[in-house]
């Protein structure tokens, strides 16, 4: 049994997708009460008890707001009680490097950390941006206004999330990947202007953006990563996706065109 955490969000909603496709037993957990699904909440340790009863592998996602790993050690801890065999952790790039003084992704990093000394078996899965993070401005595009660009002009290999859910399959389905470290990257390194000219034009509507280093309204564990981002450090290709899934990476274009219609409807 896998228990898929994140399972409504953006990555986790594709592994389950997989997961269903092949047939695969999974549990997917959520705050909310949902069909077929396991209710729980990371800062609620009896429910993870719950969730985890009986499964072999956790596929792992945190998110901010809390910039600590209290929720994946919450996580380990219910998991190490319950005999869970391994964890896949959606981790992300450049976590554990230093930028301003301050550590990226320390949340990550410190997470990445506690699992490795649990004794579980375990695969990290690093991507950096994911070009679905373009929905999160739909509104915006609709209404023709601009989009804040945080990264100014560096570039990125960002990543399609449909790999990096078909990566976290593989490493849950398979020992192949255990004790490895995936920097999941797209194929091609593109500014935020050039990710904003390709969805233009697949949307044929105008997809303007503003440059902006205002990052106060961020999760704290997210502003030393966009500053390292914004200094070139994410601007790095791997062979990591076509490694694992024997198929070149999606690209930032492919991605758009299997998604204009999510940017034409209303959000
Ligand atoms: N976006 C990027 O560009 C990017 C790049 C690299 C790495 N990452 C990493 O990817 C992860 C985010 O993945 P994602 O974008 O797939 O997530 P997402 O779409 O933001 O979804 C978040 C998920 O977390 C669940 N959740 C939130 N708080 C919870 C809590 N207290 N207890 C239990 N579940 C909770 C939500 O479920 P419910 O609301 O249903 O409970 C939802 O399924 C982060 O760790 C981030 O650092 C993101």
């Amino acid at each position: 049994m896998i228990l898929v955490t994140g399972a409504t969000g953006t990555v986790g909603g594709h592994v389950v997708r997989l997961l269903t496709e092949r047939g695969v037993p999974f549990r997917a957990m959520s705050r909310r009460e949902r069909p077929g699904g396991v209710r729980a909440d990371f800062d609620d340790p009896a429910s993870l008890t719950r969730a985890v009863a009986d499964v072999d592998t956790v596929f792992l996602v945190t998110v901010p707001p809390a910039p600590t790993a209290d929720h994946d050690i919450a996580l380990i801890t219910a998991a190490l009680a319950a005999g869970v065999r391994k964890i896949v952790k959606l981790s992300a790039i450049g976590s554990g490097e230093r930028f301003d003084g301050a550590t990226v992704g320390a949340w990550h990093l410190a997470a990445e950390e506690a699992i490795e000394a649990s004794g579980l078996v375990w695969t990290m899965l690093r991507p950096p941006s994911f070009a679905s993070n373009f929905l999160w401005y739909r509104a915006l595009i609709q209404a023709g206004e601009t989009i804040p660009n945080l990264v100014g002009a560096s570039r990125q290999a960002v990543v399609d999330p449909r790999d990096v859910a078909a990566v976290a399959v593989a490493a849950m389905t398979s020992d192949a990947h255990d004790g490895q470290r995936y920097d999941l990257t797209g194929p091609e390194l593109l500014t935020f202007a050039d990710q904003a000219a390709i969805l233009e034009r697949v949307l044929e509507r105008p997809v303007k953006i503003t440059d902006t280093s205002a990052l106060d309204q961020l999760p704290t564990g997210m502003i030393t990563g966009i500053g390292w981002a914004r200094a070139g450090g994410a601007a790095y290709i791997t062979d990591h996706v076509p490694r694992v899934l024997g198929r070149p990476a999606g690209t930032f274009e492919q991605w758009a065109r299997d998604h204009r219609e999510r940017f034409a409807a209303m959000p």
